[in-house]
């Protein structure tokens, strides 16, 4: 699968979003190493805070289905070309990203630039660092 078919996935997720209150719908992709695709949306609440974000949601999908690994990602919002990551969701990520994964940056039309998720990331915090 290339990565216009991840911004694909992405973009058939975004149209699931429930966003009653911002009114911003996002789509997030994941793809593991074995070649997986999970999609999510963002899900908002009555009480603000309690939403979350789309690419949450596909990490949720990816852990539900016996994944462990995420290698590369695409997120899409209508309303914002090259969206990131939000920082808690770049934490989420850091947990399952393989050493080389890739970010894919999207508007409505597809990818207009890949970086390294590292490059977006540097020196998360993780409990290895602790031994
Ligand atoms: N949102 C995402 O789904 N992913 C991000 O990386 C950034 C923000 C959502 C959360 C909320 O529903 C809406 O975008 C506006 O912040």
């Amino acid at each position: 699968m290339s990565a216009d078919e991840l911004f694909t996935a992405a973009k058939a997720a975004m149209s699931h979003a429930y966003v009653p209150y911002s009114g911003f719908p996002v789509g997030a992709a994941i793809r593991t190493p074995e070649g997986a695709v999970h999609a999510g949306c963002n899900i908002e609440n009555a009480s603000y805070p309690e939403g979350w974000c789309a690419e949450t949601t596909a990490l949720g999908h990816m852990i539900m289905a016996g994944g462990s690994k995420v290698s590369e990602i695409a997120v899409v919002a209508e309303n914002m070309p090259r969206i990131m990551p939000c920082g808690g969701c770049r934490q989420r990520l850091a947990e399952f990203v393989t050493a080389d994964a890739k970010l894919h940056l999207c508007d409505m039309n597809g990818v207009l630039e890949t970086v390294s998720f590292v490059s977006v990331f540097p020196r998360g915090f993780t409990l290895e660092h602790e031994k």
